[in-house]
C-alpha cells in the first residue's frame, strides 16, 4: 500500500487574515503576510486503506466523530479532484515543545495537504499545495513555505495562495510566551465569521490590512527589520480593535497578555528590537532578531513564569518519506 509522509511548519501572521469573501472556498477579505516558524510542526502520514471509512489519528488518539467528520469532508475533495474514491487512515503527530494549545491548524492542513496531494496523485508544487492546504484552514495556505511568506487573497480557488517573499535567514525569530493552553473559547473561525458580519470598523481593516501588505513587503526585502515590526504590531492591535468592536465583543486578552506587551514595550526603550502580535487567543508572540533572544528571555522571566518558546525560522513543507508497495 502507498504510503506518504510529510512535514510542514506553523506560521504566525504578522499582517493577519481575519474574515473571509467565501466561506465555502475559504478566500480571504485580505491578503495576509506571516513568518514560517521551524519549532513548531507538524509530521503528518497518510496511507489508502480497505475499509468504507476515513481514520484520523492525532498524537496517537483515535480522534473524535466531529473531527473524523471534518477531515474526512476534506479528504473528499481530494477524492473528487483526482477521481480516486479509496479512503485514507490519516496518522499526524503534532511538536509543539508542550500541550501549549497553539494553533497547529496552519501546519496540520499544510503537511495533510501536501501528503495528500502526493498520494492522491495530484502536483506537489508548493503553489498547487497552498491552495489545497487553504481549503483545510485559511492560514495553512502559508505554512506550505518558509521564510517571510504572504498570501495573496485573490477571489477564486485559482488565485488564491501563498508565495514566498524572503528566505528570513538574517537573525529572524520568535519567542512565544504561552499566555494559557487551553483550548479558546472563540474559534477563529467563528470570530472572523461574526466581525465580518457585525464589527462597523471591518471595512476599514480590509483597507488598511491590503495596504499594510504592501509595505511590509517592501520593508522585508529591505530588511528594515523595525519597520516590519511596527507593522506587524500595528496590524495585531487593528484585528483585535475589529473584534472588541463586534457584536458580541470577542476578547482574548487575558492580564498575562497585557504584561507582556508591556514588557515588550519596556524593552523597546532599552533599545532592544522587539515587537508583539497576538492571534485568535490570549498567547503573545514576539518578533525579535537572534541576536537579543537571551535578554527578551530574562526580561520576559521576571514577570512572567509561565513557558516560553523560542524559535528560528522555518522551511518549506517537504515529503519525508514515500513507500510504493
Ligand atoms: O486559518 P485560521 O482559521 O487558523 O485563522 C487564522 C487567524 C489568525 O491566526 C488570527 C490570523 C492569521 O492570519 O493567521
Amino acid at each position: 500500500m502507498k504510503k506518504v509522509v510529510a512535514r510542514a511548519n506553523s506560521n504566525i501572521a504578522l499582517v493577519k487574515y481575519w474574515g473571509k469573501k467565501d466561506e465555502e472556498w475559504f478566500i480571504p477579505q485580505n491578503s495576509s503576510v506571516s513568518l514560517t516558524l521551524d519549532e513548531l510542526y507538524t509530521v503528518t502520514g497518510v496511507e489508502f486503506n480497505q475499509n468504507n471509512c476515513d481514520q484520523y489519528i492525532l498524537n496517537g488518539k483515535l480522534q473524535s466523530q466531529k473531527e473524523h467528520k471534518k477531515i474526512s469532508e476534506y479528504i473528499e475533495r481530494y477524492r473528487k479532484i483526482s477521481g480516486i474514491y479509496k479512503y485514507v487512515n490519516v496518522s499526524s503527530e503534532n511538536f509543539v515543545p508542550t500541550a501549549a494549545g497553539l494553533a497547529s491548524s496552519a501546519s496540520g492542513y499544510a503537511a495533510l495537504a501536501l501528503a495528500l496531494s502526493r498520494l492522491f496523485g495530484l502536483s506537489i508544487d508548493l503553489k498547487d499545495v497552498s491552495k489545497m492546504a487553504r481549503l483545510g484552514s485559511g492560514s495553512a495556505s502559508r505554512s506550505v513555505y518558509g521564510g517571510f511568506v504572504e498570501w495573496k487573497k485573490g477571489d477564486n480557488h485559482e488565485n488564491s495562495y501563498a508565495e514566498k517573499i524572503d528566505n528570513a535567514d538574517w537573525g529572524v525569530a520568535m519567542i512565544i510566551a504561552v499566555v494559557d493552553s487551553q483550548k479558546k473559547e472563540v474559534s477563529s473561525r467563528e470570530g472572523m465569521k461574526k466581525t465580518v458580519e457585525t464589527s462597523p470598523y471591518y471595512e476599514s481593516w480590509v483597507k488598511n490590512a491590503d495596504e499594510a501588505v504592501e509595505k511590509i513587503k517592501k520593508y522585508i526585502l529591505e530588511r528594515d527589520f523595525d519597520k516590519v515590526g511596527e507593522i506587524t504590531e500595528s496590524s495585531a492591535m487593528k484585528m483585535h480593535a475589529t473584534m472588541l468592536s463586534a457584536n458580541p465583543p470577542i476578547i482574548y486578552f487575558k492580564p498575562n497578555s497585557i504584561k507582556i506587551i508591556e514588557s515588550v514595550r519596556d524593552l523597546r526603550k532599552e533599545g532592544i528590537s522587539a515587537y508583539f502580535t497576538m492571534d485568535a487567543g490570549p498567547n503573545v508572540k514576539i518578533l525579535c532578531m537572534e541576536k537579543d533572544i537571551d535578554t527578551i528571555f530574562s526580561k520576559l522571566r521576571k514577570n512572567f513564569d509561565g513557558e516560553i518558546i523560542v524559535s528560528k525560522v522555518g522551511k518549506d513543507a517537504e515529503i519525508l518519506e514515500e513507500i510504493d508497495d
